[in-house]
């Protein structure tokens, strides 16, 4: 009985271990699925133009401010959206699942339309390096 409980401690501690995840890691990890899907390579620059383009009045600025390294707002609710930028948020880009739900949000209140897997990548090049 013993043995087991040390047994489970140990795989606990490796898995608490494991989870400590990092802005690259979640991103790298999408970024690998959009090769997967087809896109040759990334580019920062485009994500960044996309990020501030202007889509009849509305642009990914509109909630989460002009700079990354803001604390944002949320157009409709009001509500404080904290800074996306991972040099100033450690926590931000690091869940795959986080992260797709809320580009495929985003993008259509924004774009009216879904990111493609490019732009989707060319944003969160782009994002990490914030
Ligand atoms: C209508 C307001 C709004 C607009 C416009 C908006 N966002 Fe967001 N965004 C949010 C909210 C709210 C969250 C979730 C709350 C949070 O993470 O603090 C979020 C979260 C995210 C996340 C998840 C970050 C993480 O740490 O996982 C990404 C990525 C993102 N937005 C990208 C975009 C992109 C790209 C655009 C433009 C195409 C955009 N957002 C436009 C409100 C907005």
């Amino acid at each position: 009985m013993k043995k087991w409980n040390i047994l489970y401690t140990s795989t606990t501690t490796l898995l608490l271990t494991f989870s400590t995840v990092h802005a690259a890691d979640a991103v790298s990890g999408l970024l690998q699925d959009y090769k997967k899907a087809g896109v040759a390579q990334f580019s920062a620059s485009q994500g960044k133009r996309l990020w501030y383009s202007n889509n009849n009045g509305r642009s990914c600025t509109t909630c989460h401010t002009q700079s990354v390294k803001n604390t944002g707002k949320h157009k409709k609710t009001g509500k404080t959206i904290k800074p996306m930028a991972p040099s100033v948020n450690p926590k931000r880009l690091t869940d795959k699942r986080k992260i797709k739900k809320w580009l495929l949000r985003n993008c259509k209140w924004t774009l009216k339309r879904e990111c493609t897997t490019q732009e989707k990548g060319n944003i969160l090049m782009w994002l990490k390096q914030q």
